[in-house]
């Protein structure tokens, strides 16, 4: 079996192929990640053939939908996934054959409802169900104490001892574990008893995840992130840096539409010297009567150059095929100590 683990801050994820058949699957990618993937996958001769969330996150940003699509490969989850976009939905037992290999479901419900761990060989991909020293918590939606216990003690934890296990999860840098060394030493699973066991998972007051709204918006639906739309919106628009805006603001000579898209108390406050308000909200709107020309070049700036971007693949999208966006924005110009202007828009 070729084995990959790529670590992402505290997550996992793990390729796991076929050295006969050169198949592979990927096992809970991370946005983040995508390029190391497939560069992996690519150094050892391996077609990813199966994308597998082991079950809905809520704490980082799920590459399967997009991985999917770039592959041609199915995405793969628990059937109990509330995610419209999964294309293989596994029930406990059921079996992905990859290759040679054969990758088996155990339904591990208890951190979510739709947790499975993943048994290969002498491996076994846990998800969140069972960690290195921890287990998975239970307080985020769809989580139950209860069903974590028989899943653990019901299930997985009876399974061959000296099975790898591979977690969604492992701060402290260890590669793996096995079900033998957790059964000794993992303090969570020293209360055996099913009420002592979840009294202490309902009592571990754990801190929120960072990101769990948008985690779990864009995870459970296949939405996109806030930083997904930014990224989409700047691969398809040119950038102007600041120091070309001021070179070209002091000549006079330009022949640039300078556009502002914050609103209009900031525009007020202080803009670029020669700049127009736009605010982005009413970008679509009033284009006709403020840009009818298309032709011309327009540099589009905001405060943080964040929204310039959006509106100016707008404008893009639009048929502004000069339109240019900002690189930094009214802050970054500000702290150049760059020339500006107060005063309301002409
Ligand atoms: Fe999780």
């Amino acid at each position: 079996m070729i084995f990959e683990s790529v670590a992402t801050g505290g997550c996992r994820s793990y390729i796991v192929g076929c050295e006969h058949s050169c198949a592979a699957a990927l096992i809970d990618p991370e946005l983040s990640q995508i390029d190391r993937y497939l560069a992996l996958a690519a150094k050892d001769g391996l077609r990813i053939r199966y994308v597998i969330d082991t079950h809905t996150h809520a704490d980082h940003f799920s590459a399967t939908q997009q991985l999917a699509r770039q592959l041609d490969a199915p995405v793969v989850m628990h059937r109990a996934s509330p995610a419209p976009f999964v294309n293989l939905r596994l029930q406990d037992g059921e079996l992905l054959i990859v290759g040679r290999l054969r990758l088996q479901a155990l339904h591990t419900p208890g951190h979510t409802d739709d947790s499975m761990c993943l048994r290969v060989e002498d491996h076994l991909f846990t998800g969140d169900t069972l960690l290195i020293g921890a287990t998975g918590r239970t307080d985020l939606p769809s989580g139950n104490a209860e069903a974590l216990y028989e899943s653990l003690f019901g299930n997985i934890l009876r399974l061959d001892p000296e099975l790898k296990i591979l977690p969604a999860h492992e701060y402290k840098g260890r590669s793996h574990s096995t079900i033998g060394q957790e059964l000794s030493e993992n303090a969570r699973l020293q209360k055996r008893d099913r009420s002592a066991f979840i009294e202490m998972m309902h009592s571990l007051n754990l801190t929120m995840p960072t990101h769990v709204t948008e985690a779990l918006r864009t995870n459970m639906s296949g939405g996109k992130t806030v930083s997904q739309m930014l990224a989409e919106a700047a691969a398809i628009v040119p950038f102007m840096s600041l120091a070309e805006l001021k070179a070209c603001v002091e000549s006079m000579k330009h022949d640039l539409i300078v556009l502002d898209v914050r609103e209009r108390d900031a525009f007020e406050v202080a803009h670029i010297p020669g700049a127009r308000l736009l605010p982005r909200g009413q970008l679509e709107l009033r284009v006709n009567e403020e840009l009818p020309d298309p032709t011309r070049r327009i540099v589009v700036y905001c405060e943080f150059g964040r929204i310039s971007t959006l509106a100016t693949a707008t404008l893009r999208q639009m048929g502004f095929q000069g339109a240019i966006a900002l690189d930094g924005g009214m802050k970054a110009w500000r702290e150049a100590g760059y020339p500006e202007k107060s005063g309301k828009a002409s």
